[in-house]
């Protein structure tokens, strides 16, 4: 991964239940467009999938299925959300075999995908290929739970609004994605 340095002031939550992990991503989810990626780092274990599954859900995604084994990708149907995203991709590269794998996914598509947005887990394992856009989230165990750091991959308008929109917000505030 890139030194976490690199990216505009991240802010750093604490998150003590899965519950409390998909409500953070919920969170999160409100601030993506068409074209973002979300990139997953943490051990196994540390909640990257569970963050997709409320960031998924948070996008009206009812079918989340826990990775994506044999196929590296699933996509799923988002529902109707005011932002046009209109598809969640998940990747999971743990199990990737090289760059030929990527290359047979089309790996390159999903860091710039037009049509909704990415979220990526074990990024690391396609050194060198980052998106131009999103978020880096990472994972890692703490005492009372996983500590969940979100950072801006570029410094624009998504780098601004996680500084605006992640802080100081209460642990129950609803997001409501979908049109009703
Ligand atoms: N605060 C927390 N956030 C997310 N998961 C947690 C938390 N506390 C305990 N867990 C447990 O940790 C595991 C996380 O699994 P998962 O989301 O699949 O991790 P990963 O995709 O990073 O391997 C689950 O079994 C979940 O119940
Ligand atoms: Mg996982």
């Amino acid at each position: 991964m890139p030194d976490r340095g690199t990216f505009a002031a991240p802010v750093t939550l604490v998150s003590h239940s899965p519950d409390e992990t998909r409500d953070i991503a919920r969170r999160v989810a409100r601030l993506l467009r068409p074209g973002d990626v979300v990139l997953l780092h943490g051990d196994l274990g540390a909640g990257k999938t569970t963050f997709a599954q409320g960031l998924g859900a948070a996008l009206g995604v009812t079918d989340f299925v826990q990775s994506p084994t044999f196929t590296l990708v699933n996509d799923y149907a988002a529902a109707v959300n005011p932002v046009g995203i209109a598809v969640v991709h998940h990747l999971d590269l743990y199990r990737l075999a090289g760059d030929g794998d990527l290359d047979s996914i089309g790996y390159d598509a999903y860091l710039a995908p037009d049509d909704g947005v990415s979220l990526v887990e074990w990024p690391e394992r396609a050194p060198g290929r980052l998106p131009a856009r999103g978020l880096l989230v990472t994972f890692d165990f703490v005492a009372d739970g996983r500590s969940i750091a979100v950072a801006s991959i570029a410094a624009d308008e998504l780098a601004d609004q996680v500084a605006e929109s992640l802080r100081d917000i209460p642990q129950d505030d609803e997001i409501k994605t979908n049109a009703s």
